[in-house]
């Protein structure tokens, strides 16, 4: 590890032999922190360590999209320029970092979970802390990526860091902290993407820790859906409580809320989720509600967004007594709309019909993404993507056109968009002209460098199995179509 280094370059700053190390630093690691070679370096540092920090699982969601060539680049399975998954252009002479010249990439940053809740794609494992604690420290961790193009969109990474905001009352700002800062080496994203199918028994031996099969088999049962980080969460809270004895009530205090503290850990087996109805309207799913909650009552509400206060729902269902279930609400689909579990107040007041009887809020799920979490489609050899979206309940489609691609009114003056019901009709809804579509303002698309964003509300109900195709002529050609609505499962 490279420690201190900031430090001595500012002493020796103002001396010649000073500017001859700035210099060198300036091509080396020297702002940040050290190096991550293996899920051992994790020991001792702070990133991503304790609930409801997010950094674990944003290094894990890393590790799961990308592939590692042979020179040890990252190959990216999204477009970070565009925006995909909330990354950010984050320039290439941040105070954190060491400088770069433009042509050897441009750092872009994810992670930032607030605000942007509904906007970014990043599946819920990684949001579920931050919707479900109060405070700063569920939102400073970061991971930042070195990237570069290398033709027909083909996004790489040379590098990968590790990073995190200053604790917000420390009055430092609003930077990255470079002594907690650290550069990942691809072998430890190489050792997290091997964690599935690792052999328990070669842990100790590799890793140097013992797992206790009982609190393993805990976080399973909140962390199963995404293979391996389990194990990774496993390791990394022996390395901070090497001496405790992992039992049920450590795995889920270190993993849920911090107030879950007060006997009601198995919360963190609760899932909430925003589906489609066959009419655009908002489907509540539910699964992993306790017994014991099952037995005092408890409803699933609809709230506009995470930021909402708890007297504005749109809509409520008792759960009826069903770990697990589903429920169709009237209120047309949109982006940001998040489902909440709370008590059920019975009073004679409510039986009467009067009232809000809104108890104790116990679990909140994802906000609603646009997109249902996908990611553009590349429209190939025309700097150009295509993505579904869902608006008031309608079918919508964005195009992303690079600025670059100056011509593309007249490349695209024949071709249209086609909304269709499912992925195997050869018929379509509604379409329009790509020329038609109007732009992108006010969201976090039409901010995103580097890109133009035009959209398009068609006059056809969102519904499950919903797909858009881009056609390049008048009589067909299609270049390309989105996967149909609702392939993924959100929760
Ligand atoms: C990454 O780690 C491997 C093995 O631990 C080492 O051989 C390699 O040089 C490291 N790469 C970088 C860029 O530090
Ligand atoms: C709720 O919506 C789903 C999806 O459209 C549908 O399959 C189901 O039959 C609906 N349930 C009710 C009770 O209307
Ligand atoms: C394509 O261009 C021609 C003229 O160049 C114009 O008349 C026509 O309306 C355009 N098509 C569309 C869909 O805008």
């Amino acid at each position: 590890m490279v420690v201190g280094c900031t430090r001595r370059l500012a002493m020796v700053e103002r001396g010649i032999l000073g500017c001859f190390i700035l210099c060198l630093s300036l091509a080396s690691v020297c702002a940040v922190r050290g190096t991550l070679s293996s899920i051992k370096d994790l020991k001792g540092i702070e990133f991503g360590h304790t609930s409801p920090r997010h950094g674990l699982m944003l290094l894990h969601w890393l590790a799961n999209n990308i592939y590692i060539d042979n020179n040890g680049n990252m190959r990216l399975n999204f477009n970070p320029t565009r925006g995909d998954y909330g990354f950010h252009f984050y320039g290439n002479s941040p105070p954190s970092l060491p400088f770069l010249l433009p042509e050897s990439g441009i750092y872009y940053s994810v992670g930032n979970m607030n605000s942007i809740g509904s906007m970014t794609a990043l599946p819920h494992y990684v949001t579920r802390r931050f919707y479900n604690s109060r405070g700063p420290e569920n939102n400073r961790d970061r991971v930042i990526l070195r990237v570069r193009e290398d033709g027909s969109n083909q996004f790489i990474a040379d590098e990968a860091y590790v990073t995190q905001h200053y604790p917000p009352n420390e009055n430092r700002g609003s930077a990255y902290d470079p002594d907690n800062t650290y550069r990942v080496n691809v072998s430890l994203l190489r050792q997290i993407q091997s964690l599935p199918t690792i052999n328990l028994n070669d842990i100790p031996r590799i890793y140097n820790v013992e797992i206790n099969h009982n609190s393993l088999q805990e976080l399973e049962n909140i962390w199963g859906h995404t293979p391996g980080l389990a194990l990774l969460l496993a390791i990394v809270l022996y390395f901070t409580h090497p001496k405790t004895l992992f039992i049920k009530d450590q795995a889920l205090r270190l993993t849920s809320q911090p107030q879950s503290d007060m006997g009601d850990k198995d919360n963190a087996l609760i899932k909430l989720g925003v589906k489609t109805t066959n009419r655009g309207k908002a489907r509540i799913i539910w699964s992993g509600i306790p017994k014991r909650l099952l037995d005092q009552g408890v409803m699933v509400m609809l709230y506009k967004s995470n930021n909402s206060d708890s007297k504005s729902e749109l809509d409520r269902s008792s759960v009826g007594g069903k770990a697990s279930g589903s429920y169709n609400t009237s209120v047309p689909l949109n982006p940001g709309l998040q489902v909440r579990l709370h008590k059920e107040v019975k009073s004679w007041w409510n039986y009467l019909g009067f009232g809000s009887p809104t108890g104790e809020e116990i679990w909140r799920g994802s906000e609603f993404h646009d997109a249902n979490q996908e990611i553009p489609v590349d429209i190939n050899g025309h700097d150009t993507s295509l993505q579904l979206f869902v608006k008031d309940g309608k079918a919508c489609a964005r195009l992303y056109v690079k600025k670059s691609f100056t011509a593309w009114k007249k490349t695209f003056n024949n071709s249209w968009v086609g909304f269709y019901s499912s992925e195997g009709t050869l018929d379509y809804n509604t379409w329009q002209w790509a020329v038609k579509f109007s732009e992108e303002k006010g969201s976090h698309q039409a901010d995103i460098p580097g890109y133009d964003v035009y959209v398009y509300k068609s006059s056809m109900t969102m519904s499950p199995g919903v797909q858009v195709r881009f056609m390049l002529e008048k009589a067909g050609g299609e270049k390309v179509r989105t996967p149909p609505w609702e392939r993924l499962v959100q929760w």
